[in-house]
């Protein structure tokens, strides 16, 4: 999932089709999760793994990040009372501090396998992977059914301005 030229120019036309661009990745990542969560303990595709270990590391927490400090505050801004959206960006905010947390954990194990080393429990890590991605495909579907739709509708030219800045410089920091 790290940034291409063509995530760039999608980018510059509008942060909403960027971010929707980013949770088809994370579906992707989830899909690839999968695979590899299947083919514990020996069938493992160690390219995979190391693939998923750095969207888990560097991709997902600097999209959480995006949202949580662009997205979702334009939204609360804008959003009118009929929308009903405060409750699910709570709750939405709420997933980010323990799938990042996640992540991470997971991440290791499979940086792990990415160099061709065992892991100490396979079970565990296939148990851990399943929670994350079965959790994390219904988080984008929350957000591109839910969420989206609101943004689109509410957020002014000005708005999406902003947003496209916030996440230029998330993406400097992280840099
Ligand atoms: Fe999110
Ligand atoms: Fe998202």
């Amino acid at each position: 999932m790290t940034q291409t030229s063509r995530e760039r120019t999608v980018f510059a036309r509008n942060p909403l089709d960027m971010i929707m661009h980013q949770h088809a990745m994370q579906m992707q990542l989830c899909d690839m999760l999968e695979r590899i969560a299947d083919g514990l303990p020996d069938e493992v595709d160690r390219r995979l793994c190391a693939q998923a270990a750095s969207s888990l590391t560097y991709d997902l927490p600097l999209h959480h990040h995006n949202e949580e400090t662009g997205l979702f505050p334009l939204l609360r801004e804008r959003a009118l009372p009929e929308d009903q959206i405060e409750n699910i960006l709570g709750r939405l905010a709420t997933e980010h501090v323990t799938d990042t947390d996640f992540a991470s954990e997971i991440a290791e194990s499979l940086e792990i396998l990415g160099r061709g080393d065992r892991v100490g429990n396979p079970d565990m890590v296939g148990y851990m992977l399943r929670g994350f991605f079965e959790r994390y495909r219904r988080h984008v579907h929350w957000e591109n059914t839910l969420v989206m739709p609101v943004a689109r509708m509410r957020l002014t030219p000005e708005d999406l301005e902003a947003l496209t800045q916030q996440m230029e410089r998330n993406r400097g920091d992280t840099l």
